[in-house]
């Protein structure tokens, strides 16, 4: 009897040149519910946490502890879309074994594949993980767990055919399909012809396979954070303070509870 496996790494291969992917990241059981009821194709458990959830100014501070907890959370959720999850800084640099060990965790709690950033340098250990079972979409252009070395978040990819050789070292070594972040359209289109697997873009442009945004940033739930290749969908912030203050006025003026309200 055949198992509905919801959208798998096969279905999103089948989508490059048919539809656009559509993706969004998630960390909590609120996040992945509005995820799974809007059907997105690939939802990210992103260690972007670090900043929209845990309140850091960068990624390099969360770790597997407080990745777990969000994969765990999402995953609970989560049925149709395929679940992708990060893996945080120091989580598979440090050693093959570690790496394996750590992706080997996510999958456990129910994530379906793993992120991990870099090109022609970890194209060696994708190989590895995929090898031992572990679907794995790459992360290319700027890789925010660099941005100490590049000195801020800055566009990177400007040479194309060198980002070509970083997109097709890691196509070759087996990831099933790859985000191309804050680079230049034209290099995003170019990578995009000239790959197998789907490209998903966040401040790549037009012209990659699929899209992805941080769910707080569509929302617009962080007061004051603007990026040039987001779009905010909705004042979050703003609407759920006005909710938050028509409460506490309620309370002030004792018109909550109401009887209605009350045993
Ligand atoms: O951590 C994250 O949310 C990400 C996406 C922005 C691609 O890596």
């Amino acid at each position: 009897m055949g198992v509905n496996m919801g959208i798998t790494v096969r279905e999103l291969l089948r989508l490059k040149g048919k539809r656009r992917i559509t993706a969004i990241t998630a960390y909590d059981y609120v996040s992945a519910l509005l995820a799974e009821a809007v059907g997105f194709d690939v939802v990210l458990v992103g260690d972007s946490a670090a900043m929209v959830v845990h309140g850091y100014d960068n990624t390099l501070p969360i770790g597997m502890d407080e990745m777990r907890l969000h994969v765990r959370a999402v995953a609970r959720v989560v049925k149709n879309p395929l679940l992708v999850a990060d893996m945080p800084f120091m989580s598979y640099q440090p050693s093959e074994e570690e790496a394996i060990r750590n992706a080997g965790e996510f999958l456990k709690l129910g994530a379906e594949a793993v992120k991990v950033e870099g090109g022609r340098e970890i194209a060696p250990l994708i190989a590895k993980l995929v090898s031992y079972g572990i679907p794995v979409m790459a992360h290319l252009g700027m890789n925010p767990q660099k941005f100490r070395v590049y000195g801020g978040y800055r566009l990177q990819g400007r040479d194309k055919e060198e980002l070509l050789r970083d997109a097709l070292a890691v196509q070759d070594a087996g990831a099933f399909a790859v985000v191309l972040e804050k680079v230049p359209s034209e290099s995003a289109r170019y990578i995009t012809e000239n790959l197998r697997i789907p490209t998903i873009g966040i401040g790549a442009g037009p012209h990659t396979d699929g899209q992805i945004l941080v769910f707080h940033d569509v929302l617009g739930l962080i007061p004051g954070l603007e990026f040039k290749f987001v779009r905010r969908y909705l004042d979050g912030f703003g609407l759920m303070k006005e909710a938050l203050e028509r409460f506490k006025r309620d309370v002030l003026e004792g018109d909550f509870p109401s009887e209605k309200e009350s045993f």
